[in-house]
């Protein structure tokens, strides 16, 4: 009896972390942007069925998670970003019971699936906001909506003043986006209640999960105080201050960060949600999002400090060393190099596939959780488009000559990164069979494609689907520790590390020079797990990495 005890307890013991971690932590993300991942029924726009066709292109990859931007009822005047009803689908993207059949496909894939949840605002045609316009000012404690007399000198996300006048109830409403996305009022509990009710429904629905838009922005100053005057005149990343103001009673409230337990505690209801934060802010910011020391806010946020990457060893190596000073234990940062409002990543490596592949290497293999934008994995590039014809309503705000927003490395027409999903080499890419797909297909489709790639053993997504599986049969990559080789001990603008679990340790290295590079490791490592290219070579202690190459090694 003792030693079957024995041998439960020690079985118990070896369930250590990861077992105890939610699966979260430990995931990788897809992000789909359901308009232009594949169109099932030939009207040239995306679409749920087309995203259920597609599955298992995602399960073949080997990534776990999917993130799907918004496909709820809309004008799509942001297309999706502004909801106006959150628990119906839009026509053009299907039904509910093709949203639910999304759900139980993926689900039988093995796989999971978040959808992505617009609660700061939503939609200028929503059935509220038209509500609180035909009441008008008197009962201000039943709005909706945030309204005011006179305004702030608050400006919106995208610059100019936030506030805007609606001539009907002669009062102006405020809005962190766009003009026409008028901001919910979070300090009327009806609001909470409805908002938080619409969670419940989509996770009875059976959802994992919600990538939060805007997350950090619910809350604003409930005095109304006037934000105060900084030199500062482009919002950034991890500082979200801009237009010569300190956001300071606009964004990342003390409110909001109670608001995320409550989300997280209303999660809980259904088990182990996953909730992933769009924040712009520091470090700190993000942490408080997170629920701080006791960890019960949101699971993940965003890390968008490295979505303006170099392609440096020295670059790498500070960024994952801050990032892992500030989130230990129970905390995960999320790497994140693009998305559906950001250039694509392979710009910023002028358009070099190579590079690409390393890239990846080292967002699957630090210790984090990575969320990657759909074709990305095939390496699909930046279009350039005029901003006068421009969809996205972004552009069409701004009358900012372009070469200075070249200048910065970005664009601000977001229709350039949101292309149709490249497949084949037939016409469209095989995206669509409408002649007139929302967007143009980029040009390089006849090389640029799933097809072609998959059948190219030295393809970018040949090899991301390989470090896939590397990280997915390896609990280290998964679940264990990062420990940062020495500088001193490394080849000028090499980076290494290793991961560490349970015993067992793989070790990363990433040449990001054009030299070959020779590295002589503490401990002889035998096997290569994965070799970006197969001039990389271990003997003993020595290991020879090709230029702009990387390989994943264990003892
Ligand atoms: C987020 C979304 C973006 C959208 C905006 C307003 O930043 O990612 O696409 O336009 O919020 O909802
Ligand atoms: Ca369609």
């Amino acid at each position: 009896m003792a030693k079957y005890l024995l041998t439960f307890l020690t079985l118990l013991c070896m369930l250590s972390n990861a077992q105890q971690s939610p699966w979260y932590h430990h995931t990788t993300i897809y992000q789909i942007y359901p308009r232009s991942f594949y169109d099932s029924n030939g009207d040239g726009i995306g679409d749920i069925q087309g995203i259920i066709q597609k599955l298992d292109h995602v399960q073949q990859l080997g990534y776990e998670t999917i993130w799907c931007s918004p496909f709820f009822k809309s004008p799509q005047a942001d297309f999706g970003y502004d909801i106006s009803d959150y628990q119906s689908i839009a026509p053009e993207y299907g039904t509910m019971t093709d949203a639910q059949q999304l759900i139980e496909e993926v689900h039988k894939r093995g796989m999971k699936i978040v959808f992505d949840m617009v609660m700061n605002h939503t939609s200028i045609e929503h059935p509220w906001f038209k509500e609180d316009v035909r009441r008008g000012k008197g009962d201000s404690a039943a709005d909706y909506y945030i309204w005011r007399d006179k305004p702030t000198n608050w400006k919106s996300m995208t610059g100019g003043s936030g506030w805007q006048y609606n001539t009907e109830r002669k009062q102006y409403f405020y809005a962190s986006f766009l003009p026409f996305q008028p901001d919910l009022n979070y300090r009327n509990p009806a609001v909470k209640d409805t908002m938080l009710n619409t969670v419940r429904f989509w996770l009875k629905k059976g959802v994992d999960g919600f990538r939060l838009d805007i997350f950090n922005v619910i809350y604003k100053d409930a005095q109304f105080r006037d934000n105060p005057f900084m030199m500062k005149a482009v919002p950034s990343e991890t500082d979200p201050s801009g237009f010569f103001q300190k956001a300071l009673y606009t964004i990342n409230q003390p409110e909001s960060f109670a608001f995320a337990k409550e989300l997280r505690a209303v999660c809980n209801e259904f088990g182990d949600k996953m909730l992933l934060g769009e924040v712009s802010g520091n470090r700190a910011a993000i942490k408080k999002f997170m629920g701080d020391d006791k960890n019960d806010g949101l699971g993940l946020v965003f890390n968008f400090e490295m979505l303006r990457f170099k392609f440096k060893a020295n670059y790498f190596r500070e960024l994952i060393e801050n990032i892992e000073k500030d989130f230990q234990d129970s905390f995960v940062p999320t790497y994140v190099f693009s998305n559906h409002d950001r250039r694509r990543s392979i710009r910023r490596l002028n358009n070099d596939m190579q590079k690409a592949k390393l890239l990846h290497l080292m967002q699957l293999t630090v210790r984090g959780v990575p969320c990657m934008y759909y074709g990305e994995e095939i390496g699909m590039t930046d279009a350039r488009m005029k901003y006068k014809d421009a969809l996205d309503p972004i552009p069409r705000k701004y009358n900012i000559p372009r070469f200075l927003v070249d200048m910065q490395g970005e664009t601000l027409n977001r229709d350039e990164l949101r292309t149709p999903m490249q497949w084949n080499d037939t016409a469209n890419a095989g995206f669509s069979i409408s002649a007139n797909t929302w967007l143009p297909v980029n040009a390089n489709y006849r090389t640029v494609n799933t097809e072609t790639e998959l059948a190219d053993v030295g393809s970018l997504m040949n090899a991301v689907k390989a470090i896939l599986k590397v990280r997915n049969e390896n609990e280290a990559l998964q679940y264990g520790s990062l420990k940062m080789l020495d500088k001193k001990v490394l080849p000028k603008n090499v980076l290494g590390y290793t991961r560490e679990y349970n015993g067992k340790e793989v070790l990363v290295l990433l040449n990001y020079s054009n030299k070959t590079k020779h590295i002589v490791a503490d401990k002889a490592y035998k096997s290569i797990l994965y070799n970006v290219s197969s001039a990389n070579k271990v003997g003993g202690k020595t290991i020879t990495i090709a230029p702009l190459s990387g390989s994943i090694l264990s003892l």
